[in-house]
């Protein structure tokens, strides 16, 4: 047995065909974990195919987090293969970088429009409402004292400059892990939060983000890339999708087993919250 003791464990990661959620499942399955991946892109097949144990041991599941049919059919399937679930990792998430108004553009192509409200808010925060909700009763019904980590960001205390809607969204996180941790606890569910700072590149980051982030932080993107190798971050460097990636692992271990309801953040020393 290792000190994680995770052999075995049945961990759903959403959003993990790609950044922060492929890394999550890379560390699971190193220590012996089953990974499902469920995200909505199918490039979730190939990286169960790049996983320790490869397609024979985990599986991809394309799912949409913000519709209740998709996760529950996802959850269904989980359940049929693997028998139980004792991990979710609430990962899916986009940022999409918008200014609540901006006098200076008539047209407001960087404004906070109600589409992008509603996406950001649907992927973002119902996703995981729906996921843990479908989860959560499956570890009831089957006695599983299992484990709920959410994704969130540092900006989600602290909130960040063109980023309002997605820094409220990651909030919701904050209170949804608080909240659950006092509901679930009676069933010896944990929930736990991991609140990321800046990290080195994921597919977040696109072209198209950065010019909204450079426009609503009035930099270039130029600017905007010298920043992020310049981080004023205490240790001095952006943080390793590798390092949250073992922070998640350890909490959703039973060396944290005592730990409920509350968001670590790994930033480098950036914020406190
Ligand atoms: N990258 C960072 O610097 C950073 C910092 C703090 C927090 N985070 C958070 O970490 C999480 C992962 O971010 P990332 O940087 O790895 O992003 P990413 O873009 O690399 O990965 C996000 C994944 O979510 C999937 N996804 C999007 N919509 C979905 C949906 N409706 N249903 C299922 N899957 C969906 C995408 O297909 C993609 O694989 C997000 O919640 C993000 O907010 C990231």
């Amino acid at each position: 047995m290792s000190w994680l003791n995770l052999e075995g464990k049945i961990v759903v990661i959403t959003g993990a065909a790609s950044g922060i959620g492929r890394e999550i499942a890379a560390v699971f399955a190193e220590n012996g974990a089953k990974v499902i991946i469920a995200d909505l892109s199918q490039k979730g097949e190939d990286v169960v195919s790049q996983l320790p144990g490869g397609r024979e041991r985990h599986l991809y599941i394309q799912t949409d987090v913000t519709k209740v049919v998709s996760v529950e059919a996802m959850v269904k399937k989980t359940i049929a293969i693997c028998k139980r679930i004792d991990i979710l990792v609430n990962n899916a998430g986009i940022l999409i970088p918008r200014l609540l108004v901006d006098p200076e553009d008539p047209k407001g192509k960087y404004e906070l429009h109600e589409e992008e409200f509603d996406r950001m808010t649907s992927i973002n925060q119902k996703g995981p409402y729906l996921c843990t909700q479908a989860v959560v009763r499956e570890m009831i019904e089957r006695k599983v004292k299992g484990v709920v980590v959410n994704i969130t960001s540092e900006s989600g205390l602290e909130g960040s400059e063109g980023q309002s809607c997605y820094a409220a969204t990651k909030g919701a996180l904050y209170a949804f892990t608080r909240s659950w941790a006092k509901e679930l606890g009676k069933f010896g569910i944990r929930v736990v939060g991991v609140a990321a700072g800046i990290l080195e590149k994921t597919e977040l980051r696109t072209l198209e983000y950065e010019k909204a982030l450079a426009y609503t932080r009035g930099i270039t993107v130029e600017k905007l890339r010298e920043r992020y190798e310049k981080v004023s971050v205490p240790l001095g460097r952006a943080g390793r999708l590798r390092e949250v990636a073992n922070l998640v692992c350890f909490l959703a271990s039973d060396k944290a087993s005592y730990t409920t309801g509350t968001t670590y953040n790994i930033s480098g020393g950036k914020t406190r919250a």
